[in-house]
C-alpha cells in the first residue's frame, strides 16, 4: 500500500510517500523558519498563510521525489491535531481534497502518535508492549506503547514542554529561535556543574514532569550575574550555562523514562520527537538503559522533528485495523487543537 502522508501542525509543512508502512519513497519538509525568525517564535497567522503557499509545491515534490503518479497513491494521512487549528486545516483540507478527487481512502492522524511511529521507520524497532518518551516543542509525555495505535498515557508535563524549556532559555541567553539546536550546541562546548540547576523530579512514583522551575531558576541566575557583575569578566559563559542547564533537564527526563520502563517490566523504551535529536539526551538514554538491560530506540535526527513520513505510516497502521470496504473516513472529519488534560491534582477525594 503507498501513502501519502501530510503534516501541517504547526510551522513545517511536510509531505511523504511511504510503502507499507515502512519505506520512505521520499520525505520533504519545508520549514517556515525564515518568516518567523523576526518574531522569535511561531505566528499561527503567518504559519497558516505559509501552509497555504507550500503544500501543493510540497506535495508535488514528495510525490516526484518518490517516482509516484497522483493515480498510484493507495491512500492519504494527514495530520488531524493536536496543533495549531489554521495550519492543521489547511493539510487537512488539502488532504480530504486529493481523496474525494482520486476517490481512495484517506485516514486523520493524531500528530502524537505519528512521533511515536517515526520508530517504526527505521530498521531497528522495538516490539509491543515498550515504553515511549515523546518530548517536543509542545508535549512530553510518557506512554506504554501496546500496539502503533494504542498507547496508554503514563504521565506528562504539568507545564512546559521540554521543548518549550529549550526554547525559552536559548531566547534568555539571546541565542536566537528555535532554541533546542543552539542549545545543543552551546551546551557541547561547555561544562555542566559549574552552577546548579534544580532537578524536578516532582512525585518520584509518577511520570509526570515540570520544567517551569528550571526556566525560572535559570532566568534568575542570568539576571543576577548581569546585576553583580559589569564586565563579562566572572560571569560565566552561555556555553556553562546551556550544558547545566541540558544536564538537568536531560536527567530528569531519562531517570523517568527509566523508572516507567521498570514499572511496567519493559526491556525496550523509545524516545521521539524533536528533542530525541538532542545530543546529550541521545547519549545518556544510550548509557542508562545499557546500564539497566534495556534497549533503546531512537530514530534519526531527521525523524524526531515534525514530518509527514512519520503521519504516513501511522495512517497506514489504522487502515490495516479497518475493514477494506469501509475505509474512507467521512468528509465531515475536523480537526482538534488540544487532547484533554487530566486534572493536575492526583489526590483522590476523601470518602467517608
Ligand atoms: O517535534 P517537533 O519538531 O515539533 C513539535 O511537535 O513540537 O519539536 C520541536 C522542538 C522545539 O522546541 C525544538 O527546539 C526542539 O524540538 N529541538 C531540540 C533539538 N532539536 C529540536 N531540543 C533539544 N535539542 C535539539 N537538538
Ligand atoms: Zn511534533
Amino acid at each position: 500500500m503507498i501513502i501519502l502522508g501530510i503534516e501541517s501542525s504547526c510551522d513545517d509543512t511536510a509531505a511523504a510517500v511511504v510503502s507499507q508502512g515502512v519505506d520512505i519513497l521520499s520525505s520533504v519538509v519545508s520549514s517556515q523558519l525564515e518568516a518567523h525568525h523576526p518574531f522569535g517564535g511561531v505566528v499561527p497567522e503567518i504559519a497558516s498563510r505559509e501552509h497555504m503557499a507550500a503544500i501543493a509545491p510540497v506535495v508535488e515534490e514528495a510525490l516526484q521525489t518518490a517516482g509516484v503518479a497522483f493515480n498510484e497513491i493507495d491512500a492519504i494521512a494527514a495530520t488531524m491535531g493536536p496543533g495549531l487549528i489554521g495550519s492543521l486545516l489547511v493539510g487537512f483540507s488539502f488532504a480530504k481534497a486529493c481523496a474525494f478527487a482520486l476517490d481512495i481512502p484517506w485516514v486523520g492522524v493524531n500528530h502524537l502518535e505519528g512521533h511515536v511511529n517515526s520508530v517504526f521507520l527505521e530498521p531497528d524497532s522495538p516490539s509491543f508492549p515498550f515504553v515511549a518518551l515523546l518530548a517536543s516543542g509542545g508535549h512530553t509525555s510518557i506512554y506504554h506503547v501496546v500496539s502503533h495505535t494504542r498507547m496508554e498515557l503514563m504521565g506528562q508535563t504539568r507545564d512546559d514542554a521540554a521543548g518549550e524549556a529549550y526554547d525559552k532559555v536559548s531566547a534568555m541567553l539571546g541565542s536566537g529561535y528555535p532554541g533546542g539546536k543552539i542549545i545543543d550546541d552551546l551546551a557541547h562546548a561547555g561544562t555542566p556543574g559549574k552552577v546548579s540547576f534544580p532537578r524536578s523530579y516532582l512525585d518520584k512514583e509518577a511520570f509526570d514532569f515540570s520544567f517551569s522551575g528550571i526556566k525560572t531558576a535559570v532566568n534568575r541566575y542570568i539576571q543576577m550575574e548581569t546585576g553583580q557583575m559589569e564586565t563579562d569578566e566572572g560571569r560565566l559563559s552561555k556555553q556553562d550555562i546551556a550544558a547545566e542547564f541540558q544536564e538537568a533537564v536531560t536527567e530528569v527526563l531519562v531517570w523517568k523514562l527509566i523508572q516507567a520502563a521498570l514499572k511496567k517490566e519493559c526491556r525496550q523504551i523509545a524516545v521521539v520527537g524533536g528533542v530525541a535529536a538532542n545530543r546529550r539526551l541521545r547519549e545518556r538514554v544510550a548509557a542508562d538503559a545499557a546500564e539497566h538491560g534495556i534497549q533503546a530506540f531512537l530514530p534519526s535526527p531527521s525523524l524526531c522533528g515534525d514530518n509527514a513520513a512519520m503521519i504516513a505510516a501511522t495512517g497506514y497502521y489504522h487502515l490495516l485495523e479497518q475493514d477494506p470496504a469501509r475505509r474512507k473516513s467521512g468528509f465531515d472529519a475536523d480537526v482538534f487543537s488540544k487532547i484533554p488534560r487530566p486534572p493536575i491534582s492526583k489526590k483522590r477525594p476523601k470518602t467517608s
